[in-house]
């Protein structure tokens, strides 16, 4: 273990990634030998390596038997490994690293995070694991409606597979009901703790608050604009798609559930959130009385296995000169829920155990479409975590978040499109504009449908993290910001002394941030349009099928070599040529569908936008005296003086946590 000890040191903290090693000003001078610190990264590789795995094993074996005994062991291994971590850090920022390679320079800068004080750390990840049981182990109860017998539903499969099913408005509603109000309430409290702990650590380690510090993780201070500026291009295409799909639960629920003008109830669209609308296909289809491009009935009638979809998704990523998964990765994978009577969580994950050879994915599988696309989605973060697994430990990341999500969408994208499903047997559909239309209906259900929502997940919690909602207005705000942007309401009233609704997902209560989803969807399409052009593919993009090129796989492989050791502009580059994110090329893979879309309601004569009806949650603006309030009971300091100087002590750090890129779509 590195045996520098640092006593006291002072940090210009600041708010760039480049610019985050810190000058000193205590008497010691600073080591400007690189070779020492290329020594000191090789050291810190082998040995953090070493115990970032052993905690990997520890919250593996946690995740997938969910009991006090093995969550212990995660505190423990999490608290050596952050230990290691923080002492590292302190090793790291003892030298300058002004004429440092910038290979050097970028391992190092990964190196300088803060963690709160010991008690408070513990209270952090006492929280963190509290809030992540309850998601994970909460059961609906009600008596059964026709037999009176009590029965008790698990988020995964029951109340999922119910939330799946179209038409049943009443046991939708209860089963929203009962999530949000069981899951949420409990969430609540600890949450709003979860806030001010992770706002306190952010301002430790030079941030405006925690939603400064996720933004800051795409090497930009311009999120807020980037992500408004490509919204406003897809707005239209959601809107012509909100209206349909509006007029859809219409002839479905009638007028008395659903307004013609109005919000879309946000527990009739396929899932438990209204986050991915593929469920409502059946419904939404455009032309019914031509094959429908969902393969889901085929795969039942020939007893297509977990398995055979994990091999089948394997082989997708092999034929195009992609690696395959380790041999490890079909027996040491948690592929399916557990019968032996276990507690698992369920939330589809990839994981990287960081020692480059083990590789696994948990995922309670079931033989449905809708999850074999998941399986090529999970499947793409195995494929990032291989093709980066030769860099040094803090390169083993995504060029950011967004990239990693992308991946495994580009491949399901390609794997969906009906000539791969006519090629492989799960569909035999004709060469006919109506059914590419029913294509692009479906492929829109799954991702512009996401858009406004990932986008407000995070919107609302970057202004939450803020301070700039009082605490009595947090979930009518929440709903507020969803009605005005996404044309979601809740089903129900809610209390806003006692909800809190965001929660109520993996995501926030499992601490990731969701922009990732969001700026993904655009990254998929521009990589998809590259792509296609280095398979020869000509004609439409969403008939494009790179199965079976290694042009293509070789050119996304050199992409995904980079792991995060160059910034994401770079990645960009490589693979497209260009460094921005942008619109167009999902814009344009979409285009007929808008076109079609926009016709459509026009013959319906439906309106396009949604009215927020008077008794419902109108943003409001808040008065300087609520939010400073809040913004005191958060823990947001008004940055004033210099900076706290930073204490380094060993002590557990929340945040040890690797960076597991592991959640599901
Ligand atoms: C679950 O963990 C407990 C330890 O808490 C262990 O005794 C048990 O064998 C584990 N179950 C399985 C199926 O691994
Ligand atoms: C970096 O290099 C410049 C030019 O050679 C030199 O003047 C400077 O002292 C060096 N700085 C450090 C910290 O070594
Ligand atoms: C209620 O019980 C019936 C009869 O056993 C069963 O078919 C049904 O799936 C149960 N659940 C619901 C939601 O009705
Ligand atoms: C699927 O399984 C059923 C029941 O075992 C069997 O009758 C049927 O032939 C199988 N179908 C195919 C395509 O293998
Ligand atoms: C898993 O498979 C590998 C390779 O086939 C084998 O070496 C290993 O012993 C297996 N492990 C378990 C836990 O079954
Ligand atoms: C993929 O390539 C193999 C070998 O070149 C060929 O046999 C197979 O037909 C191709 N499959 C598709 C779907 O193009
Ligand atoms: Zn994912």
């Amino acid at each position: 273990m590195a045996a520098t000890s640092i006593l006291l040191s002072v940090a210009l903290l600041c708010c760039s990634l480049t610019s985050a090693i810190s000058v000193k000003f205590h008497g010691g001078r600073l080591n400007s030998n690189e070779d020492d610190a290329i020594a000191f990264l090789n050291e810190y590789n082998t040995e953090y390596g070493a115990l970032v795995n052993q905690y990997v094993i520890a919250s593996w074996n946690y995740e997938t038997n969910l009991t006090d005994e093995n969550a212990n062991a995660v505190a423990v291994a999490g608290g050596v490994a952050g230990a290691y971590y923080e002492e590292a850090s302190a090793t790291a920022s003892t030298f300058d690293t002004t004429n440092f390679s910038e290979d050097t320079k970028r391992q190092l800068s990964y190196l300088d995070s803060v963690s709160l004080e010991a008690a408070e750390s513990e209270e952090l990840y006492n929280i963190l694991s509290d809030m992540a049981n309850i998601y994970g182990t909460y059961q609906a109860c009600r008596s059964n409606p026709m037999t009176g017998v009590k029965e008790c539903m698990y988020l995964e499969p029951e109340l999922t597979e119910l939330m799946a099913q179209v038409g049943n408005y009443e046991d939708h509603l209860w089963a929203w009901q009962a999530w949000h109000n069981g899951v949420g309430r409990q969430l609540r409290p600890l949450y709003l703790r979860y806030v001010e702990l992770k706002n306190k650590e952010a301002q430790l380690n030079g941030y405006a608050d925690y939603g400064d510090q996720w933004r800051q993780k795409y090497e930009t201070t311009e999120m807020e604009t980037i992500v408004q500026d490509l919204y406003v291009q897809v707005e239209p295409l959601y809107k012509q798609l909100h209206a349909y799909i509006r007029r859809k639960l219409y002839d479905t629920y009638g007028p008395d559930k659903i307004d013609l003008r109005g919000p879309l109830p946000a527990h009739l669209l396929g899932d438990m959130w209204g986050r991915f609308w593929v469920n409502l296909n059946s419904i939404a289809i455009p032309f019914p009385e031509k094959p429908s491009t969902d393969p889901s009935p085929e795969m039942i009638r020939q007893n297509y296995t977990v398995e055979r979809m994990f091999q089948t998704g394997n082989q997708f990523y092999t034929s195009m000169g992609l690696l395959p998964v380790p041999d490890t990765f079909w027996n040491l994978s948690m592929l399916e829920k557990p019968t032996d009577g276990r507690e698992v969580a369920c939330h589809a994950t990839a994981w990287d155990f960081y020692d480059g050879k083990d590789f696994r994915i948990r995922m309670c599988t079931k033989v449905v479409f809708e999850d074999f696309q998941t399986v090529h989605h999970e499947l793409g973060h195995i494929q990032y975590y291989m093709q980066y697994a030769f860099q040094p430990l803090n390169f083993r990341d995504g060029a950011n978040d967004g990239f990693h999500e992308a991946v495994g969408e580009l491949m399901a994208m390609s794997f969906s499109t009906t000539k791969h499903l006519n090629a492989i047997g799960l569909l035999n559909v004709p060469d006919d504009p109506d059914v590419d239309m029913n294509f692009l209906l479906f492929q829109a259900l799954n991702t512009i449908s996401t858009l406004p929502f990932h986008l407000t997940q995070d919107t609302w919690r970057w202004s939450m993290f803020r301070g700039d909602i009082p605490l009595e207005e947090l979930n009518d705000n929440y709903w507020a910001e969803k009605a005005r942007v996404v044309g979601v309401a809740p089903p129900v009233g809610r209390d806003p002394a006692l909800d809190l609704d965001i929660t109520a997902i993996y995501h926030v209560c499992n601490d990731f941030d969701m922009i990732r989803y969001f700026m993904r969807t655009f990254y998929q399409y521009q990589f998809n349009e590259v792509l296609c052009q280095a398979a020869g593919h000509t004609g439409p993009l969403y008939k494009c099928d790179f199965y079976n090129s290694t042009a293509a796989g070789d050119a996304l492989a050199e992409m995904l070599k980079l792991g995060a050791s160059k910034p994401w502009q770079d990645a960009m580059e490589a693979l497209t040529g260009q460094r921005d994110i942008l619109a167009t090329p999902l814009l344009n893979y979409f285009e007929p569908l808008r076109a079609w879309l926009e016709a459509e309601n026009i013959k319906n004569g439906d309106y396009i936008g949604w009215d927020i009806p008077p008794k419902q949650l109108v943003n409001k603006e808040f008065a300087p005296h609520l939010k400073e309030k809040m913004q005191q009971k958060l823990g947001l300091s008004p940055a004033r003086e210099s900076p706290s100087p930073r204490l380094r002590k060993n002590r557990m750090s929340s945040d040890i946590r690797p960076a597991l890129h592991n959640v599901r779509l």
